[in-house]
Parts: structure tokens; C-alpha cells; sequence
């Protein structure tokens, strides 16, 4: 009730305010910002993958504005030498809007990411999209670029399909960010109740581990980060053991024994710390962009749990970073 309140007080709050309190969150407005907070990240252990932030776009000219502005990031991980890779909105390349002109700005950028052995993943956006997004990688597996995967939702009814019907195609070249879903999905075509979510999400994860997948898994969850370690033991994975499993497929340069841990910045920074000592790969996801002030916004509203934060940010100033 309390943390709701905070809550409600900072969206009336100006810009500044909510700056402050989202600095944590966001690593800033500009590219340099991201490349600062990931420089000093670095020392933790941590690789990143690079969100540029935006809302749904409503012309071409915006996607392409993303294109150039996913290009730059490519380009700075390159010149400064960061283990970092790409995180990518389908819609905001246009797959809405155009969708032809939509796939080609997404293999564009794909294509100039494999010429430098960088990664781009396909977030999962809304049901709108989980077909297309998953079609996309197929596609451009299909068409020898295979440094590109995307997100299941554990929420989604349809994960479990979705899991076999990828491996049926691309098999272990399959590589999943696995998370929860943040978009409330309607009950037909979702779990609702957070038990269910979780119980869901664990089972995705497994099976993608089974099916010799790459898995990254996205969660700040303890149960579901204990579940993974116990999956992990299970299958005798874990930090500097080489993936031990048969249908673990190609060498894949650059990335963790069959797995990684995913988590966004500023959040449980302790547990993804306590894991990178631990020897896991832990990836850092690292939002920037002028959008900063609509997207705190969105994920103030997501989570009110988030006031608490808030409260303590204010009490202790010096906890509020990354
Ligand atoms: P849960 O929501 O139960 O969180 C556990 C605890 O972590 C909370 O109690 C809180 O303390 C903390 N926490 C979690 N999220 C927080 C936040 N935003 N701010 C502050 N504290 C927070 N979803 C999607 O639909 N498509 C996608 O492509 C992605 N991509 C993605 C990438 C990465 C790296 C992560 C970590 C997550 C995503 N997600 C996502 C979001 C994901 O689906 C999910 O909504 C959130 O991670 C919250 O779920 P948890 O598993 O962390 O559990």
C-alpha cells in the first residue's frame, strides 16, 4: 500500500525527480551514458546486451531511425571493446507498419552484427507479434544468420510448442532469452496467477535446456534462479564445465557453457553479483535512449513494488545506482 503511494506521488512528480529515480534503472539519455555505466560494470564481471528505448512507432522514418541508432551502438561496443550484444524490438524496425521493409531493416542490422561475432536478440514484444518475432529467426537462420535468436514467455500457453517447433527447425542453434512476459496477457491465451507464471516459466526453462538450446535465463525471481541451478546440476552444466550435453550443437564463441544469467540494470544487483563470483556468465540488460522519461514511466506503472525502492533511494542516496 505504502510502495503504491510512492508510487502515485513520483508520476506527479517533474522530470527531474523522476530522473533521479529512474538513474538506477536507465543508464541515461545518450549513447555515451550506456557505454559509462557499462565501462564501470565491466569491473563487476557483467557483459550487456544494449536496449535502445522507444515506444510503438507510427512511421518508417522512426524505424529507421532506430536501424542508425542500433548501427552507432554496434559500432561503439566494437571501438570500445565491451562483451556486449544487441536488443532488439521487432516493431520498432517497422514489423508492424511495413512488414517487408520491417524484415529488411532487421536482417540489415543482423548482417552488419554477424561481420563483428555480435549477437541480436529479438525481444518479445506483445501476442501480436510472437509469431512474426519467431518466424524472423527462422527466417534469417534460414538464410545462414544464425547470430540471431529471441524471447520465450513462460506466461504464454504456447511456449511449450513454441520450444519444439524451434528446435524442429533450427535444433540447437536455438538460442532463448527465457523470462517470465511482462505484457498482462488475457487468461485464454496465458497464465494469470503468479504461481502459475513461475511454475511455467521453471518448465521452459528446463525443456529448453533439454533441447540443447542456448539459454538465457532472464529472472530476478529467487525460486526460479534456485530452480535453474538445481537444473543446471542436474544436467552437470555449470561455470567453467564445457557444455556436457549431447545435442549441445555448435561451439558458440563468445557465450557461457550452454547458458547464461540475464538481468536488467539497477535490479537485485546483489544475487546477479553473488552469481558472476560464483562463476557464472551474468548479462547486464542495458536500457538507454531519449525515450528514458516515457519508459520510467511504463515501468513505475508495471511495478508498484518499485515505491519501495523509491523510499529507500531517497532515504540513502548513495544506494541509488546501478
Ligand atoms: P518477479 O517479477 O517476481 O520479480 C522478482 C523480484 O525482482 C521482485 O520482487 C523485485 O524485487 C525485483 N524486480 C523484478 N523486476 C523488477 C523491475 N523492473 N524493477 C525493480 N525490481 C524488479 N519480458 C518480455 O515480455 N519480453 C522481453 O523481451 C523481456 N526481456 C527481458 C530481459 C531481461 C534481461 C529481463 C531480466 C527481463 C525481461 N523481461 C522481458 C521481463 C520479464 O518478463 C519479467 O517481467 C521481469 O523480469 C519480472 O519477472 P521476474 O522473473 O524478475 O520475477
Amino acid at each position: 500500500m505504502l510502495s503504491k503511494m510512492i508510487v502515485a506521488m513520483t508520476l506527479r512528480m517533474p522530470r527531474w525527480f523522476v530522473r533521479w529515480v529512474s538513474r538506477r534503472y536507465v543508464a541515461g539519455a545518450t549513447l555515451d551514458d550506456a557505454v559509462r555505466v557499462m565501462q564501470r560494470l565491466e569491473s563487476e564481471g557483467a557483459c550487456f546486451t544494449i536496449d535502445v528505448l522507444g515506444e510503438e512507432i507510427s512511421s518508417m522514418d522512426e524505424a529507421q531511425y532506430f536501424l542508425d541508432e542500433y548501427v552507432r551502438v554496434m559500432n561503439a561496443i566494437v571501438e570500445h571493446d565491451i562483451d556486449a550484444n544487441l536488443s532488439i524490438k521487432p516493431t520498432a524496425f517497422g514489423l508492424l507498419i511495413n512488414k517487408e521493409q520491417g524484415l529488411e531493416n532487421i536482417e540489415s542490422l543482423v548482417r552488419q552484427a554477424s561481420q563483428h561475432d555480435m549477437f541480436v536478440r529479438l525481444d518479445m514484444e506483445d501476442h501480436r507479434v510472437t509469431t512474426e518475432t519467431i518466424q524472423v529467426v527462422l527466417d534469417l537462420h534460414a538464410k545462414g544468420l544464425t547470430n540471431v535468436g529471441t524471447v520465450l514467455q513462460g506466461r504464454l500457453h504456447r511456449t511449450p510448442d513454441d520450444i519444439e517447433s524451434v528446435a524442429s527447425t533450427i535444433g540447437s542453434n536455438a538460442d532463448y532469452r527465457i523470462c517470465k512476459g511482462i505484457y498482462l496477457e488475457p487468461e485464454e491465451i496465458a497464465y494469470t496467477s503468479k504461481s502459475d507464471i513461475r511454475c511455467k516459466t521453471n518448465e521452459a526453462i528446463r525443456m529448453a535446456l533439454e533441447h540443447g538450446a542456448y539459454v538465457g535465463i532472464a529472472s530476478h525471481d529467487v525460486p526460479v534462479v534456485d530452480y535453474t541451478l538445481a537444473v543446471l546440476d542436474e544436467f552437470k552444466m555449470g561455470p567453467s564445465i564445457e557444455d556436457p550435453r549431447e545435442n549441445s550443437g555448435p561451439d558458440r564463441k563468445g557465450k557461457g557453457p550452454g547458458y547464461e544469467f540475464q538481468m536488467l540494470l539497477g535490479v537485485r544487483g546483489p544475487m546477479r553479483r553473488k552469481l558472476t563470483k560464483a562463476g557464472h556468465r551474468t548479462r547486464v540488460y542495458i536500457p538507454y535512449g531519449e525515450k528514458w522519461y516515457e519508459y520510467s514511466i511504463r515501468r513505475l506503472q508495471e511495478n508498484p513494488t518499485i515505491g519501495l525502492q523509491i523510499a529507500k533511494a531517497f532515504l540513502m542516496p548513495w544506494t541509488n545506482r546501478p
